[in-house]
């Protein structure tokens, strides 16, 4: 589980738990050390290294102390003393930090009155599930109530035929849209024709395809925002994905809880592999009309869009992972891998064939993408760049194998 699940709301930087106490038993170990220096105890095999673990410590404890104390009376001797020239950057530093926290605060409340306007259209289909398994009763309720929490920010479209959750989907806002008829009725929805059918009804900036099983939470909206105010977003093609959190425990969620979810997520979640991508949100300019009709809910799409943006499409790809979570209910019968023992399992891999597409799935795995988001100390979603890829990620690659 990476850390950002725990963060609560509050801006402030950290401070340590219990830190007076902690303060005074640090004192007591580094008044000993001291003391037993003096007494020309010091070469024991036993003294306390100057580990790098002793000035985080140090460090963290001189944060925590709030100008209190200063490093050349927190640092243990053998660490040798602190100049004061360094003590100062240090404090520099922390007050730039705090500086910069105190301005995207200011800018974040700003962000919030952008919160009310119909921002990101958000859609999905629950085409290969009518309503008679009682566990996926459960978990497509959650989700159509949860994104609901995030009106009027987002708007909703669900893809379905199904007069049961057709009625409930409408009480919590959303807008219902039938699915195309497949050949037969066993083909499941067309991911670039329901993107369409939403872009024509529902004007946004952004606009995304997400599992239904997928739980959200306010980095929905941190994320936009901030990436909103990075890119000129009417101009730009991005597409932003990441890795899922799987929890088996989701029927305890309350889905119109962030607190909850986050809480489930940490609790009893963990972090999905890099190749299973359950959500794409892209800005409106992205080509929809360029990609494959390839369907939903069956193996191969996923890895093959984010490979395809990155390297042919000249769209910005970013993998939100660590600033976005996306709680996957995992089911008893399925939700993991599902997809691959449906009916047509290889619809799209026959898709691609069949227009002589040679995929390069491995370059649509999140850790080939090469920009990637992260929380900063003041809570704020920013963006950095990946170093190391494997060659796998390469996009020319000739005919890499799955
Ligand atoms: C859907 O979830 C809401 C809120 O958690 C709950 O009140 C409602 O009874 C649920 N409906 C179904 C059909 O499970
Ligand atoms: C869904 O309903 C529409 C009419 O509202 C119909 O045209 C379409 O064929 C139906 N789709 C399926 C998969 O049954
Ligand atoms: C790629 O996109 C950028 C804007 O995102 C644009 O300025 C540039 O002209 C595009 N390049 C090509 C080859 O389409
Ligand atoms: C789910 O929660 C129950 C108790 O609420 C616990 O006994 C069980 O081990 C949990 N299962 C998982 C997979 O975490």
């Amino acid at each position: 589980m990476s850390k950002h699940h725990v963060r609560s709301s509050s801006q402030s930087l950290p401070t340590v738990p219990g830190t007076k106490i902690y303060y005074l038993v640090f004192l007591v170990i580094v008044t000993v050390l001291n003391i037993s220096f003096f007494l020309g105890f010091g070469n024991y095999t036993y003294h306390v290294q100057c580990s790098t673990d002793t000035i985080v410590e140090v460090l963290s404890l001189y944060i925590a102390k709030n100008g209190e104390a200063t490093l050349r009376n927190l640092m243990p001797q053998q660490c040798s003393a602190t100049g004061d020239e360094t003590e100062s950057k240090l404090k520099n530093s922390i007050t730039g930090l705090i500086d910069t926290c105190r301005i995207t605060q200011r800018e974040t409340e700003v962000d919030l009155r952008v919160k009310s306007k119909p921002t990101v259209t958000l859609i999905t289909t629950f085409a290969d599930h009518l309503h008679a398994d009682g566990e996926k009763i459960i978990v497509h309720n959650n989700t159509l109530v949860n994104w609901a929490k995030f009106r009027p920010f987002v708007k909703l479209v669900l893809f379905s035929n199904d007069t049961f959750w057709i009625k409930i989907a409408k009480s919590h806002g959303w807008d219902v849209i039938p699915v195309a008829d497949g050949n037969d009725g066993k083909k499941p929805p067309v991911l670039k024709e329901m993107m369409q059918s939403a872009m024509n009804l529902h004007k946004t900036q952004w606009y995304g395809y997400i599992n239904a099983d997928i739980l959200l939470t306010s980095d929905l909206i941190s994320n936009i925002v901030s990436l909103s105010k990075k890119y000129d977003v009417s101009k730009t093609r991005i597409l932003f994905t990441g890795r899922r959190t799987n929890v088996n425990n989701f029927t305890t969620i309350d889905p119109t809880s962030d607190k909850s979810i986050r809480y489930h997520a940490n609790r009893f979640g963990s972090l999905y592999t890099e190749d299973a991508e359950d959500f794409f949100i892209t800005t409106k300019t992205f080509p929809w009309d360029k990609i494959l009709p390839v369907v939903i809910g069956r193996p191969g799409y996923d890895n093959w869009l984010v490979g395809e943006s990155r390297c042919k499409l000249n769209t910005t790809v970013i993998d939100v992972t660590e600033t976005f979570l996306a709680l996957h209910q995992t089911t008893l019968k399925g939700g993991n891998s599902e997809g691959h023992f449906h009916e047509g399992g290889d619809y799209n891999i026959k898709l691609l064939k069949k227009n002589d597409v040679v995929p390069n799935f491995l370059a649509g795995l999140t850790d080939c993408i090469y920009f990637k988001t992260y929380y900063t100390f003041c809570d704020i979603v920013e963006i950095s760049q990946r170093h190391e890829f494997g060659p796998a990620c390469a996009c020319n690659k000739a005919k890499p194998k799955r």
